[in-house]
């Protein structure tokens, strides 16, 4: 297993144990996760000429690889896996518009990112793998995308399948999981996360665990604005969405990563969240952005809460 020969110091144990156990779970059909392996086994014998991830559209294939026959079998097996929540993509020149617009995020990353080359890398709810391809642009030696939906996973390996990228890999893990991997990695990207973890601070010192010393932390998050160090704990649902638990300003996430022990805190991008960014496609065909604000006054959510902007920090252990 490359996972465990490239973290020598991981708790080998308990994460072959671990590992071990979500396969056996997933080879079960309780929850109908044998369709995305079957989906998955219809197209696993085709392989992509070629691929570009210089630029927004991650390029996986040309039109050209396939025949017509495939081209129409790799359609349905995309749609299969629809929604599609982060892009775009073209594969096999199927060209998939997301409901986020993730090129914008990484292109607000991309300026303050450090030479990944060589480097090994961790992108915690990494979902399909957008910013772990581009990121894959940077020759690094190794990317861990810990994603622990299902969906999210198969969609990667479909993906990988095609575009055979032997640095980079999706387990079925979560920032829970960070433990496991003391001092195992030169960069963390933890973009879209903290918000939704119950214990944003023992999230932070999970993230500093695994960092190596001197290594850099990439964490983005949605936040309210306001100048005061606080942040909004929602009575159920914020912006429409379960499981949204501290929704901070840009000033407490600084207090909290510096009071997990991170240097260098500095806050790189701030910027409203807008439909333009985050919208239905007829690849995400679901609510979205525009749902989730109030109709009469964009400046608040469904709920009457602030709406969020989204802030982004680089941080160094
Ligand atoms: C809001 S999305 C952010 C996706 C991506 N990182 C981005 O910024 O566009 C949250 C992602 O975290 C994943 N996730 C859910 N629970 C998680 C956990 N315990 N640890 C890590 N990721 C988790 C979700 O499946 C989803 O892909």
């Amino acid at each position: 297993m490359k996972l465990l020969e490239i973290f020598p110091d991981a708790r080998i144990n308990q994460l072959q144990q671990i590992l071990s156990d979500k396969s056996a779970w997933l080879s079960q059909d309780k929850k109908g996760f044998l369709r995305y392996r079957a989906n998955l086994q219809q197209v696993a014998h085709l392989r992509a000429s070629s691929c570009d991830f210089s630029t927004d559209t991650v390029r996986i294939g040309t039109a050209t690889d396939l025949t017509v026959r495939e081209q129409q079998t790799v359609h349905q097996a995309l749609r299969n896996l629809m929604p599609w929540r982060k892009g775009p993509f073209s594969v096999f020149g199927i060209e998939i518009d997301a409901e986020w617009r993730s090129e914008r995020k990484w292109r607000r990353i991309i300026p303050e990112l450090p030479d990944l080359s060589g480097k090994v890398i961790a992108d915690i709810g990494c979902n399909n793998g957008y910013y772990m391809f581009r990121a894959a642009f940077h020759r690094p030696a190794y990317i861990l995308g810990f994603e622990p939906y299902v969906h999210h996973y198969y969609t990667f390996h479909t993906l990988n399948t095609f575009a055979c990228q032997e640095i980079l890999d999706v387990e079925l893990l979560g920032i829970e999981h960070l433990p496991l991997f003391p001092e195992s990695f030169d960069v963390i990207f933890c973009l879209g996360i903290l918000y939704h973890r119950p214990s944003p601070i023992g999230a932070l010192r999970d993230l500093f665990t695994a960092l190596k010393p001197g290594g850099t932390l990439f964490i983005e998050s949605q936040a309210i604005p306001g100048g005061e160090p606080v942040a909004l704990f929602p009575k159920r649902t914020y912006a429409k969405v379960p499981g949204t638990w501290f929704v901070p300003t840009a000033g407490c996430l600084d207090n909290w990563l510096t009071r997990t022990g991170f240097n260098s805190v500095r806050l790189f991008h701030d910027h409203a969240m807008s439909s333009d960014e985050q919208r239905r496609t007829s690849w995400m065909t679901f609510e979205s952005y525009e749902d989730f604000i109030d109709k009469n006054n964009p400046a608040l959510t469904v709920e009457g809460y602030p709406a969020p902007r989204r802030v982004f920090f680089k941080a160094v252990k």
